[in-house]
């Protein structure tokens, strides 16, 4: 695999970085799973976004007994907000007085569904309150690269520069790239809309040739249904520097994710995996279930961001302690329909490297 720019610029041998996803607490992208990718040549990256403050430090410390080698953090920090503080107590108040309707729709759900209610009892939510405190965390600890996603990285970007550690910015649209050129982020991630987890309406294809023109010289990776070499040399060919690639490695066996999911992965279909609004109020990548259609019949808005989160993590934490996977979110990108095989994640690197490596000399043959 030829090394790019990107290769000196993180300090890792293979230009591929295996995306921060954030969801249940960390079990996606476990330490294991981190550590494994970095050894591995590539860069590992922890989903930090749905651990608290202390959960994220231990996570990190853990990467470190793992491997010597550099690894990244993922935050969500969403840039607009439907409250900028509150606890998650306040917020439920909020929606069950305000917004009524919503409430209802949820409540039938425990109902209809035969789950009993089990509300998390966490009372952080997504707020600058939580979302300062996981930014200092990784500031603190000194990670290699900082990558934020729906947000603003302006205030960032200098104390990440004088801790040493680089930025990335995820974009889905070039009207979120003018923010993170602005913030003057050391790499963009174009993600297109094909992904998995939180997504804009532009797909891989037209979105990344269009960053790499417009992102001033600064390296970017493309990302959005990218899970083999062909996928990496197809990057490279639109002018990205590398890859970041979420979905395939959910097949990595150091995921921890439930049986349930793992089966609707391997199983589902590209067209099982659609996007909605139902679990944060931004549209999102996840494996189609029952709910996302009793949601539409329903005719709701969804609320803002967290209201909306807030809305449905009750149920979801409370199907999820009764093992009903199948009424809970399950996000993976489209390619998904591509991948069978759970492998270690070292496996999956080497495939994404070494099959690039591949299709770049076939092309080469085809051309002659
Ligand atoms: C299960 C899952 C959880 C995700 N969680 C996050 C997250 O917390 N923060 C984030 O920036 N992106 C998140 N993403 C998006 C990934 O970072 C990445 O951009 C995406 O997976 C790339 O597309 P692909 O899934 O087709 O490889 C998530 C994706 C998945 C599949």
């Amino acid at each position: 695999m030829p090394r790019t720019p990107l290769c000196d610029l993180l300090s890792i041998r293979h230009p591929v970085v295996q995306a921060g996803m954030g969801i249940w607490r960390g079990l996606v992208t476990s330490p294991e799973l981190v550590a494994a990718v970095s050894n591995a040549g590539g860069m590992g990256c922890l989903g930090g976004s749905g651990l608290t403050p202390k959960e994220l430090r231990a996570a990190i410390r853990r990467v470190r007994e793992l491997t010597s080698h550099p690894f990244g953090v993922d935050l969500i920090i969403p840039a607009a907000l439907s409250t900028q503080d509150g606890t998650r107590a306040d917020i439920r108040e909020d929606i069950r007085r305000n917004h009524p309707r919503h409430f209802a729709f949820v409540e039938a759900l425990y109902e209809r569904h035969g789950v009993p209610r089990n509300p998390i009892d966490l009372e952080l939510t997504w707020t600058p309150a939580l979302t300062d405190a996981q930014a200092n965390v990784v500031l603190e600890e000194r990670v290699a690269l900082l990558v934020i996603a729906l947000g603003d990285p302006a205030a960032l970007v200098p104390r990440a520069r004088e801790a040493g550690i680089k930025v990335g910015g995820l974009v889905g649209s070039l009207g979120n790239l003018r923010r993170q050129i602005e913030a003057d982020v050391d790499l963009v991630i174009a993600q297109g809309a094909e992904a998995g987890g939180h997504v804009g309406s532009v797909s891989t294809f037209p979105l990344l040739p269009q960053v790499v023109d417009a992102a001033r010289g600064k390296p970017v990776l493309g990302a959005g249904g990218i899970a083999d070499g062909r996928g990496v040399a197809a990057a490279l060919a639109l002018g990205a520097q590398g890859a970041w690639v979420g979905t395939a490695f959910l097949f990595a066996e150091e995921v921890q994710i439930h049986a349930d999911h793992r089966a609707q992965l391997v199983q589902g279909r590209s067209e099982d995996f659609a996007a909605t609004r139902i679990y944060t109020g931004k549209s999102a990548r996840t494996f189609r279930n029952v709910i996302h259609a009793e949601w539409a019949a329903a005719g709701l808005e969804p609320l803002g961001m967290p209201h909306q989160k807030v809305l449905f993590e009750d149920f979801l934490h409370a199907a999820r302690s009764v093992g009903r996977l199948d009424l809970i979110s399950n996000p993976a990108g489209q390619i998904a329909g591509m991948l069978r095989e759970v492998r270690p994640a070292a496996a999956i690197l080497h495939d994404l490297v070494h099959g690039a490596e591949a299709q770049i000399e076939h092309l080469h043959a085809c051309i002659r």
